[in-house]
């Protein structure tokens, strides 16, 4: 048993999304929240950016006694896990893997769509292990850059001409491909999983890369025997690089429940 909270970040409000998985399925689970709304979005800038910011950012993480530290971020996935895992001292757990075994074993059709930011595609990190799993699978990637600074706005709900408009646009050529299976391979996209949802249509499973995350994390807890005592109300600390001011109002629509503790701002260049 471990009582240590397990640390989350994100470039800002996607990572929720895993939180949101977190708290659902294992409820007893401390929580230390890190969303880096200074500096969202990561997905258009370049991997050296990245990777510095990565890297502040588990180092503000690292002040806490963790027993692990979930990257819910596709971006920062796909480029800084590895080397990050290799510089530091704790289980360091991604999106990319998770989601994409997933989706390898859960397509019926063989063909499977990847929506993610710019620098996640470009890495092609999903595409690899696919194709390590289901070397036969017809992929489709399609970059989203949008998306981001959309949902951080909230126009995430079907309705929404702006958001409707921008999903057609970016989705027809999965559509038209045949795909069975999409991959949210952005920790903020399951916030337009209605929107993506009723363009797609029922038959294709969209899957959520935070969610997969969280389970991925809860399956390797219960391994070592790290879960926190069933006894136990899990807690959640929140952290922000930006104002305060929108965090409980948004993160609440991310998290699905009510923010209610309080948010912290710190000064993540300093780490
Ligand atoms: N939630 C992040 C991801 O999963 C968004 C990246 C960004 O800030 O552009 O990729």
């Amino acid at each position: 048993m471990d009582n240590r909270p397990i640390g989350v970040f994100d470039s800002g409000l996607g990572g929720l999304t895993a939180v949101r998985r977190l708290i659902h399925e294992m409820p007893n689970e401390n929580i230390i929240y890190f969303g880096d709304t200074g500096r969202v979005p990561y997905g258009n800038r370049s991997r050296e950016t990245i990777f510095r910011y990565a890297t502040q950012d588990v180092n503000f993480l690292r002040t806490f006694d963790l027993k692990a530290i979930v990257i819910a971020c596709g971006t920062v996935s796909s480029i800084a896990l590895q080397p990050l895992s290799q510089l530091h001292d704790l289980p360091i757990f991604g999106v990319v893997d998770p989601t994409a075994r997933r989706a390898a074993q859960c397509t019926r059709n063989g063909r499977i769509g990847i929506i993610a930011t710019e620098a996640t595609i470009r890495t092609g990190a999903y595409e690899q292990t696919i194709r390590a799993e289901n070397p036969a699978a017809e992929l489709h990637s399609v970059p989203c850059p949008l998306f981001v600074p959309l949902v951080e706005n909230g126009r995430t709900e079907p309705g929404d001409v702006v958001i409707e408009t921008v999903v057609a646009d970016y989705l027809q050529p999965l559509k038209e491909a045949g795909i069975d299976t999409l991959i949210l391979g952005c920790t903020h996209y399951p916030l337009l999983s209605k929107v993506i949802g009723n363009f797609m249509g029922p038959e294709v499973r969209l899957l959520d890369s935070g969610a997969e995350a969280a389970d991925q994390i809860g399956r390797w807890m219960a391994s070592c025997n790290l879960r926190a005592d069933p006894e136990q109300v899990g807690t959640c600390r929140w952290y922000v690089s930006d104002g305060t001011e929108n965090f409980h109002h948004l993160g609440s629509i991310f998290l699905n429940r009510e923010i209610t503790e309080p948010v912290e701002q710190i000064a993540i260049e300093n780490y």
